[in-house]
Protein backbone atom coordinates (compact mmCIF):
# COMPACT_ATOMS: atom_id res chain seq x y z
CA UNK A 1 0.00 0.00 0.00
CA UNK A 2 1.39 3.70 -0.74
CA UNK A 3 2.30 5.40 2.41
CA UNK A 4 -0.25 7.92 1.86
CA UNK A 5 -3.11 5.81 2.19
CA UNK A 6 -2.57 5.49 5.60
CA UNK A 7 -3.01 9.29 6.48
CA UNK A 8 -6.51 8.91 4.38
CA UNK A 9 -7.62 5.73 6.16
CA UNK A 10 -7.16 7.58 9.20
CA UNK A 11 -9.25 10.74 8.43
CA UNK A 12 -11.89 8.94 7.23
CA UNK A 13 -15.02 8.25 9.68
CA UNK A 14 -16.90 5.76 7.34
CA UNK A 15 -14.27 4.65 5.31
CA UNK A 16 -16.02 1.14 4.78
CA UNK A 17 -18.96 2.78 3.33
CA UNK A 18 -18.74 1.92 -0.71
CA UNK A 19 -20.02 5.51 -1.97
CA UNK A 20 -17.94 7.23 -0.02
CA UNK A 21 -15.13 5.98 -1.99
CA UNK A 22 -14.85 9.13 -3.54
CA UNK A 23 -15.29 11.65 -1.16
CA UNK A 24 -12.36 13.98 -1.00
CA UNK A 25 -10.60 13.19 2.27
CA UNK A 26 -9.19 16.83 4.26
CA UNK A 27 -5.45 16.42 5.43
CA UNK A 28 -5.45 19.37 8.72
CA UNK A 29 -2.18 20.60 9.48
CA UNK A 30 -1.49 21.31 13.43
CA UNK A 31 -2.42 24.81 14.45
CA UNK A 32 0.50 27.29 13.91
CA UNK A 33 1.29 25.95 10.84
CA UNK A 34 3.29 28.25 8.60
CA UNK A 35 2.43 28.74 5.16
CA UNK A 36 4.54 30.81 2.87
CA UNK A 37 6.69 31.14 -0.18
CA UNK A 38 10.11 31.62 -1.04
CA UNK A 39 12.02 33.78 -3.44
CA UNK A 40 15.93 35.15 -3.58
CA UNK A 41 17.02 38.84 -4.01
CA UNK A 42 18.98 38.26 -7.64
CA UNK A 43 15.88 36.84 -8.77
CA UNK A 44 13.67 39.01 -8.35
CA UNK A 45 14.43 42.49 -7.11
CA UNK A 46 15.93 43.12 -10.68
CA UNK A 47 19.01 45.84 -11.19
CA UNK A 48 21.39 44.17 -8.55
CA UNK A 49 24.77 45.09 -8.82
CA UNK A 50 26.85 41.96 -7.62
CA UNK A 51 28.97 39.21 -8.88
CA UNK A 52 26.38 37.99 -11.07
CA UNK A 53 25.88 41.16 -13.32
CA UNK A 54 28.83 41.53 -15.66
CA UNK A 55 29.18 37.79 -15.85
CA UNK A 56 25.41 37.28 -17.30
CA UNK A 57 26.44 39.99 -20.11
CA UNK A 58 29.33 38.31 -21.08
CA UNK A 59 28.32 34.91 -20.74
CA UNK A 60 24.28 35.79 -22.40
CA UNK A 61 25.36 34.70 -25.97
CA UNK A 62 27.42 31.86 -25.45
CA UNK A 63 24.81 30.35 -22.99
CA UNK A 64 21.96 31.03 -25.82
CA UNK A 65 24.50 28.77 -28.19
CA UNK A 66 24.69 26.45 -26.29
CA UNK A 67 20.99 25.59 -25.21
CA UNK A 68 20.72 23.43 -28.23
CA UNK A 69 22.90 20.85 -27.10
CA UNK A 70 21.74 20.76 -23.42
CA UNK A 71 17.86 20.78 -23.66
CA UNK A 72 15.59 18.03 -25.10
CA UNK A 73 13.54 18.63 -28.42
CA UNK A 74 10.35 19.17 -26.76
CA UNK A 75 12.06 21.91 -24.58
CA UNK A 76 13.44 23.55 -27.27
CA UNK A 77 10.13 23.87 -28.71
CA UNK A 78 8.05 24.86 -25.93
CA UNK A 79 10.92 27.76 -25.05
CA UNK A 80 12.19 29.48 -27.74
CA UNK A 81 13.28 32.23 -25.27
CA UNK A 82 16.37 29.77 -24.21
CA UNK A 83 18.03 30.71 -27.72
CA UNK A 84 17.38 34.73 -27.34
CA UNK A 85 20.89 36.27 -25.25
CA UNK A 86 18.11 38.70 -23.03
CA UNK A 87 17.17 34.72 -21.61
CA UNK A 88 20.12 34.98 -19.07
CA UNK A 89 20.45 38.54 -18.31
CA UNK A 90 18.57 39.10 -15.15
CA UNK A 91 18.39 42.96 -16.20
CA UNK A 92 15.09 44.24 -13.90
CA UNK A 93 13.80 40.65 -13.63
CA UNK A 94 10.30 41.10 -11.47
CA UNK A 95 11.39 44.60 -10.04
CA UNK A 96 10.33 43.17 -6.86
CA UNK A 97 12.79 46.02 -5.14
CA UNK A 98 10.10 48.32 -6.04
CA UNK A 99 7.29 46.43 -6.09
CA UNK A 100 7.35 44.49 -3.07
CA UNK A 101 4.08 45.88 -1.17
CA UNK A 102 1.97 44.91 -4.21
CA UNK A 103 3.39 41.44 -3.74
CA UNK A 104 2.89 41.05 -0.24
CA UNK A 105 -0.93 42.05 -0.99
CA UNK A 106 -0.35 38.65 -2.72
CA UNK A 107 0.96 36.58 -0.53
CA UNK A 108 -1.62 37.93 1.97
CA UNK A 109 -4.77 37.37 -0.32
CA UNK A 110 -3.18 33.91 -0.43
CA UNK A 111 -3.60 33.33 3.05
CA UNK A 112 -0.08 33.34 4.04
CA UNK A 113 1.70 34.17 7.41
CA UNK A 114 5.23 33.44 6.89
CA UNK A 115 7.67 34.42 3.27
CA UNK A 116 11.14 33.29 2.82
CA UNK A 117 13.13 35.85 0.92
CA UNK A 118 17.10 37.09 0.75
CA UNK A 119 18.74 40.35 1.41
CA UNK A 120 21.07 41.75 -1.18
CA UNK A 121 24.72 41.75 0.31
CA UNK A 122 26.18 44.11 -2.63
CA UNK A 123 23.21 46.69 -2.35
CA UNK A 124 24.04 46.61 1.65
CA UNK A 125 27.77 46.61 1.47
CA UNK A 126 28.35 48.15 -1.72
CA UNK A 127 32.25 48.84 -1.08
CA UNK A 128 34.38 46.55 1.45
CA UNK A 129 33.40 47.73 4.97
CA UNK A 130 30.92 50.67 3.86
CA UNK A 131 27.59 49.96 5.09
CA UNK A 132 24.59 51.97 3.23
CA UNK A 133 22.19 52.78 5.69
CA UNK A 134 19.44 53.10 3.01
CA UNK A 135 19.64 50.10 1.76
CA UNK A 136 19.46 48.50 5.22
CA UNK A 137 16.24 50.89 5.71
CA UNK A 138 14.72 49.28 2.50
CA UNK A 139 14.92 45.93 3.97
CA UNK A 140 13.35 47.31 7.48
CA UNK A 141 10.10 48.61 5.07
CA UNK A 142 10.12 45.08 2.94
CA UNK A 143 10.24 43.72 6.49
CA UNK A 144 7.54 45.75 8.28
CA UNK A 145 5.41 45.48 5.12
CA UNK A 146 5.06 42.01 6.02
CA UNK A 147 4.37 41.99 9.89
CA UNK A 148 2.19 44.55 8.76
CA UNK A 149 0.14 41.77 6.86
CA UNK A 150 0.77 39.24 9.98
CA UNK A 151 3.50 37.17 7.92
CA UNK A 152 6.36 36.20 9.59
CA UNK A 153 9.73 36.57 7.52
CA UNK A 154 12.84 34.25 6.92
CA UNK A 155 15.27 36.03 5.96
CA UNK A 156 18.38 33.79 4.15
CA UNK A 157 21.91 36.15 4.43
CA UNK A 158 23.41 34.21 1.46
CA UNK A 159 21.47 32.85 -1.67
CA UNK A 160 24.31 32.53 -4.07
CA UNK A 161 25.42 36.37 -4.82
CA UNK A 162 28.28 38.29 -3.60
CA UNK A 163 29.01 41.86 -3.78
CA UNK A 164 31.74 42.61 -7.00
CA UNK A 165 34.66 43.72 -3.91
CA UNK A 166 34.49 40.53 -2.68
CA UNK A 167 34.74 38.31 -5.56
CA UNK A 168 37.60 40.12 -6.64
CA UNK A 169 39.71 39.19 -3.68
CA UNK A 170 38.68 35.74 -4.88
CA UNK A 171 35.56 35.47 -2.60
CA UNK A 172 34.43 32.41 -0.96
CA UNK A 173 37.97 30.83 -1.99
CA UNK A 174 40.12 33.41 0.05
CA UNK A 175 40.38 32.80 3.69
CA UNK A 176 39.07 36.25 4.05
CA UNK A 177 35.57 35.55 2.85
CA UNK A 178 35.11 34.28 6.40
CA UNK A 179 35.46 37.44 8.50
CA UNK A 180 33.96 39.64 5.71
CA UNK A 181 30.89 37.45 5.99
CA UNK A 182 30.35 37.61 9.86
CA UNK A 183 31.18 41.54 9.26
CA UNK A 184 28.07 41.38 6.97
CA UNK A 185 25.80 39.32 8.76
CA UNK A 186 26.25 40.77 12.45
CA UNK A 187 25.92 44.64 11.15
CA UNK A 188 22.45 42.90 9.47
CA UNK A 189 21.08 41.00 12.40
CA UNK A 190 22.54 44.01 15.03
CA UNK A 191 20.23 46.40 12.87
CA UNK A 192 17.03 44.30 11.93
CA UNK A 193 16.76 41.86 15.08
CA UNK A 194 13.65 44.01 16.40
CA UNK A 195 11.53 42.50 13.76
CA UNK A 196 12.83 38.85 13.02
CA UNK A 197 13.10 35.99 14.25
CA UNK A 198 14.34 33.29 11.65
CA UNK A 199 17.58 33.81 10.01
CA UNK A 200 18.63 31.39 6.88
CA UNK A 201 22.19 31.73 6.78
CA UNK A 202 23.24 30.06 3.54
CA UNK A 203 21.32 28.71 0.94
CA UNK A 204 21.92 25.20 -0.59
CA UNK A 205 25.98 25.64 -0.30
CA UNK A 206 26.75 22.50 -1.97
CA UNK A 207 24.22 23.09 -5.22
CA UNK A 208 25.26 27.34 -5.08
CA UNK A 209 29.19 25.71 -5.08
CA UNK A 210 28.48 23.17 -7.13
CA UNK A 211 27.72 25.20 -10.25
CA UNK A 212 30.07 28.75 -9.40
CA UNK A 213 32.99 26.95 -7.85
CA UNK A 214 33.56 23.11 -9.66
CA UNK A 215 31.49 23.57 -13.03
CA UNK A 216 31.65 26.61 -13.56
CA UNK A 217 28.13 27.38 -14.99
CA UNK A 218 26.89 30.03 -13.12
CA UNK A 219 29.24 32.93 -11.29
CA UNK A 220 32.03 33.54 -10.37
CA UNK A 221 32.39 30.56 -12.91
CA UNK A 222 35.29 29.06 -11.09
CA UNK A 223 35.88 25.53 -12.13
CA UNK A 224 37.51 22.37 -10.19
CA UNK A 225 37.65 20.70 -6.99
CA UNK A 226 40.36 22.78 -5.76
CA UNK A 227 38.11 25.52 -6.31
CA UNK A 228 35.33 23.94 -5.00
CA UNK A 229 37.13 22.70 -1.92
CA UNK A 230 38.58 25.47 -0.85
CA UNK A 231 35.23 27.96 -1.01
CA UNK A 232 33.14 24.85 0.59
CA UNK A 233 35.32 25.05 3.71
CA UNK A 234 35.68 28.85 3.74
CA UNK A 235 31.82 28.61 3.67
CA UNK A 236 31.39 25.89 6.49
CA UNK A 237 33.87 28.13 8.54
CA UNK A 238 31.69 30.62 8.23
CA UNK A 239 28.96 29.03 8.93
CA UNK A 240 29.42 28.71 12.90
CA UNK A 241 31.18 31.39 13.42
CA UNK A 242 28.12 33.24 12.33
CA UNK A 243 26.17 30.69 14.17
CA UNK A 244 27.31 31.86 17.41
CA UNK A 245 27.60 35.43 16.63
CA UNK A 246 24.49 35.66 16.01
CA UNK A 247 23.57 34.27 19.10
CA UNK A 248 25.42 36.55 21.13
CA UNK A 249 23.35 39.43 19.46
CA UNK A 250 19.69 38.31 20.18
CA UNK A 251 19.55 35.05 22.57
CA UNK A 252 16.00 34.39 21.14
CA UNK A 253 16.80 33.92 17.43
CA UNK A 254 16.18 31.13 15.76
CA UNK A 255 19.04 30.12 13.11
CA UNK A 256 19.75 27.68 10.36
CA UNK A 257 20.37 26.96 6.90
CA UNK A 258 18.12 25.85 3.61
CA UNK A 259 19.71 22.55 2.15
CA UNK A 260 18.70 20.78 -0.76
CA UNK A 261 17.98 17.15 1.11
CA UNK A 262 17.31 15.27 -2.15
CA UNK A 263 17.78 11.33 -1.20
CA UNK A 264 19.99 9.25 -3.49
CA UNK A 265 18.91 5.82 -5.05
CA UNK A 266 20.51 3.66 -7.37
CA UNK A 267 19.28 0.86 -9.41
CA UNK A 268 22.71 -0.54 -10.15
CA UNK A 269 23.75 -4.00 -9.11
CA UNK A 270 24.66 -3.99 -5.33
CA UNK A 271 27.19 -3.36 -4.29
CA UNK A 272 28.24 -0.59 -6.51
CA UNK A 273 24.49 1.02 -6.49
CA UNK A 274 24.76 1.14 -2.45
CA UNK A 275 28.11 2.55 -2.39
CA UNK A 276 27.05 5.38 -5.01
CA UNK A 277 24.51 5.92 -2.87
CA UNK A 278 26.79 5.92 0.30
CA UNK A 279 28.98 8.00 -1.27
CA UNK A 280 26.78 10.60 -2.74
CA UNK A 281 24.24 11.27 0.80
CA UNK A 282 27.67 11.28 2.72
CA UNK A 283 28.91 14.28 0.87
CA UNK A 284 25.87 15.77 0.42
CA UNK A 285 25.22 15.48 4.04
CA UNK A 286 28.31 17.08 4.75
CA UNK A 287 27.93 20.49 5.92
CA UNK A 288 24.89 19.32 8.12
CA UNK A 289 27.29 16.84 10.02
CA UNK A 290 29.82 19.42 10.22
CA UNK A 291 27.74 21.99 11.65
CA UNK A 292 25.72 19.17 14.13
CA UNK A 293 24.72 21.63 17.65
CA UNK A 294 24.51 24.62 15.21
CA UNK A 295 21.29 24.94 13.76
CA UNK A 296 18.43 25.65 15.97
CA UNK A 297 15.75 24.05 13.40
CA UNK A 298 16.22 22.38 9.83
CA UNK A 299 15.45 24.14 6.37
CA UNK A 300 14.64 21.72 3.78
CA UNK A 301 14.10 22.16 -0.02
CA UNK A 302 13.25 19.37 -1.67
CA UNK A 303 12.58 19.55 -5.57
CA UNK A 304 13.65 15.40 -6.65
CA UNK A 305 14.96 12.46 -5.55
CA UNK A 306 18.73 11.53 -7.32
CA UNK A 307 18.37 7.89 -9.30
CA UNK A 308 22.12 6.74 -10.48
CA UNK A 309 21.43 4.68 -13.35
CA UNK A 310 23.14 3.13 -15.68
CA UNK A 311 20.37 3.62 -18.18
CA UNK A 312 19.15 6.91 -19.96
CA UNK A 313 16.21 7.67 -17.65
CA UNK A 314 13.20 8.84 -19.11
CA UNK A 315 9.60 10.11 -17.65
CA UNK A 316 6.26 9.91 -18.49
CA UNK A 317 5.26 13.61 -19.91
CA UNK A 318 2.81 13.78 -16.76
CA UNK A 319 5.52 13.14 -14.73
CA UNK A 320 7.84 15.28 -15.49
CA UNK A 321 8.29 19.39 -15.25
CA UNK A 322 9.23 21.82 -17.88
CA UNK A 323 13.28 21.41 -16.92
CA UNK A 324 13.15 17.41 -17.57
CA UNK A 325 12.88 17.02 -13.59
CA UNK A 326 10.99 13.65 -12.52
CA UNK A 327 7.93 14.52 -10.24
CA UNK A 328 8.65 12.50 -7.43
CA UNK A 329 6.27 13.80 -4.01
CA UNK A 330 7.28 10.82 -1.99
CA UNK A 331 10.64 11.51 -1.65
CA UNK A 332 9.78 14.58 0.46
CA UNK A 333 8.24 11.65 3.02
CA UNK A 334 11.76 10.04 2.84
CA UNK A 335 13.98 13.15 2.78
CA UNK A 336 11.52 14.21 6.29
CA UNK A 337 11.98 11.12 7.80
CA UNK A 338 15.46 11.29 7.55
CA UNK A 339 15.61 14.04 9.64
CA UNK A 340 13.93 12.70 12.24
CA UNK A 341 17.49 11.72 14.12
CA UNK A 342 17.82 15.51 15.01
CA UNK A 343 15.05 16.09 16.71
CA UNK A 344 14.18 19.62 15.43
CA UNK A 345 11.79 21.46 13.96
CA UNK A 346 11.95 21.37 10.07
CA UNK A 347 10.78 23.93 7.50
CA UNK A 348 10.32 22.76 3.77
CA UNK A 349 11.82 26.07 2.83
CA UNK A 350 11.47 25.63 -0.74
CA UNK A 351 9.56 22.92 -2.97
CA UNK A 352 8.51 24.30 -6.53
CA UNK A 353 7.85 23.02 -9.75
CA UNK A 354 8.78 24.86 -13.44
CA UNK A 355 5.43 24.54 -15.21
CA UNK A 356 4.67 27.40 -17.42
CA UNK A 357 1.58 26.18 -18.45
CA UNK A 358 0.62 25.48 -14.78
CA UNK A 359 -0.91 22.46 -15.69
CA UNK A 360 0.50 20.30 -12.86
CA UNK A 361 1.17 22.79 -10.12
CA UNK A 362 -1.48 22.50 -8.26
CA UNK A 363 -1.34 18.67 -8.11
CA UNK A 364 2.40 18.78 -7.15
CA UNK A 365 1.72 20.86 -4.25
CA UNK A 366 -1.30 18.68 -3.11
CA UNK A 367 0.76 15.57 -3.77
CA UNK A 368 3.72 17.04 -1.37
CA UNK A 369 1.73 18.15 1.28
CA UNK A 370 0.11 14.80 1.45
CA UNK A 371 3.32 13.44 2.07
CA UNK A 372 4.69 15.96 4.35
CA UNK A 373 1.18 15.51 6.92
CA UNK A 374 2.56 11.86 6.90
CA UNK A 375 5.56 12.74 7.70
CA UNK A 376 3.98 14.74 10.25
CA UNK A 377 1.81 11.99 11.58
CA UNK A 378 4.59 10.07 12.01
CA UNK A 379 6.65 12.22 14.63
CA UNK A 380 8.64 14.74 12.15
CA UNK A 381 8.25 18.46 13.52
CA UNK A 382 7.22 19.68 9.91
CA UNK A 383 6.40 23.33 10.84
CA UNK A 384 6.23 25.20 7.70
CA UNK A 385 5.90 25.30 3.63
CA UNK A 386 7.28 27.89 1.69
CA UNK A 387 6.59 27.21 -2.11
CA UNK A 388 9.01 28.27 -4.55
CA UNK A 389 8.29 30.52 -6.08
CA UNK A 390 5.87 33.27 -5.48
CA UNK A 391 6.24 34.60 -8.91
CA UNK A 392 8.50 33.70 -11.78
CA UNK A 393 11.67 34.66 -11.76
CA UNK A 394 15.39 34.66 -13.55
CA UNK A 395 16.23 31.24 -12.58
CA UNK A 396 19.72 30.88 -11.12
CA UNK A 397 21.57 27.23 -10.74
CA UNK A 398 23.01 26.85 -13.80
CA UNK A 399 22.22 30.44 -15.07
CA UNK A 400 19.25 29.05 -16.48
CA UNK A 401 17.17 32.24 -16.89
CA UNK A 402 14.04 33.47 -17.89
CA UNK A 403 12.22 30.66 -19.44
CA UNK A 404 11.73 28.01 -16.38
CA UNK A 405 8.32 29.42 -14.26
CA UNK A 406 8.71 28.53 -10.83
CA UNK A 407 5.69 31.30 -10.29
CA UNK A 408 2.19 30.94 -8.33
CA UNK A 409 1.94 34.12 -9.80
CA UNK A 410 2.76 34.84 -13.34
CA UNK A 411 4.86 37.44 -14.70
CA UNK A 412 5.03 39.28 -18.00
CA UNK A 413 8.45 40.33 -18.19
CA UNK A 414 7.67 43.24 -20.73
CA UNK A 415 5.04 44.75 -18.44
CA UNK A 416 5.52 43.43 -15.27
CA UNK A 417 1.97 42.68 -15.08
CA UNK A 418 1.33 39.99 -12.18
CA UNK A 419 -1.13 37.09 -13.12
CA UNK A 420 -2.16 34.71 -10.34
CA UNK A 421 -2.04 31.66 -11.77
CA UNK A 422 -4.72 29.01 -11.13
CA UNK A 423 -2.81 27.30 -8.62
CA UNK A 424 -2.20 30.40 -6.89
CA UNK A 425 -5.85 30.25 -6.16
CA UNK A 426 -5.36 26.19 -5.43
CA UNK A 427 -2.71 26.86 -3.20
CA UNK A 428 -4.67 29.90 -1.10
CA UNK A 429 -7.56 27.75 -0.68
CA UNK A 430 -4.86 24.91 1.29
CA UNK A 431 -3.31 27.92 3.22
CA UNK A 432 -6.25 29.92 4.25
CA UNK A 433 -8.04 26.14 5.78
CA UNK A 434 -4.80 25.05 6.83
CA UNK A 435 -5.80 21.93 5.39
CA UNK A 436 -5.02 19.74 2.10
CA UNK A 437 -7.99 18.05 0.20
CA UNK A 438 -6.94 14.88 -1.51
CA UNK A 439 -9.26 12.82 -3.64
CA UNK A 440 -8.67 9.09 -3.50
C1 LIG B 1 17.51 27.44 -5.50
C2 LIG B 1 16.64 28.48 -6.16
C3 LIG B 1 16.18 27.99 -7.52
C4 LIG B 1 15.41 26.72 -7.34
C5 LIG B 1 14.78 26.13 -8.60
C6 LIG B 1 17.03 26.02 -5.68
O1 LIG B 1 18.13 25.17 -5.77
O2 LIG B 1 17.66 27.72 -4.14
O3 LIG B 1 17.35 29.67 -6.22
O4 LIG B 1 15.50 28.93 -8.27
O5 LIG B 1 16.30 25.74 -6.83
O6 LIG B 1 15.73 25.65 -9.48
Amino acid sequence: MPCGNAIFMEESTEKNEKNNFDKPKTLTFPSGFLWGTATSSHQVEGNCKNNWTAWEKENAQRLANEAKGKWQDWQQEKFPEMFDPQNYISGRTCDHYNKFEEDFDLTKEMGNNAHRFSLEWSRIEPEEGKFDEKEIEHYRQVILALRKRGIEPFITLWHWTDPVWFQEFGGWTNKKSVACFERFTKKIVESLKKDVKFWILVNEPNVGLGFGHFLGSQPPGKKGPINFLKAYFNLLKSYKKVYLAIHEIDKKAQVGFAHSFAPYESDIFWPIGKLIVFIGEYFSKYFVRKNEGCFDFIGCNYYLRHVVSLKKKTFSKENTSDLGWEIYPKGIYDTLIRLKKYNLPVYITENGIADATDEKRGKFIKNHLQFIYQAISEGIDVRGYFHWSLMDNFEFPDTRGFWPRFGLIEIDFETLERKPRRSFYEYAKICQKNAVEIKN
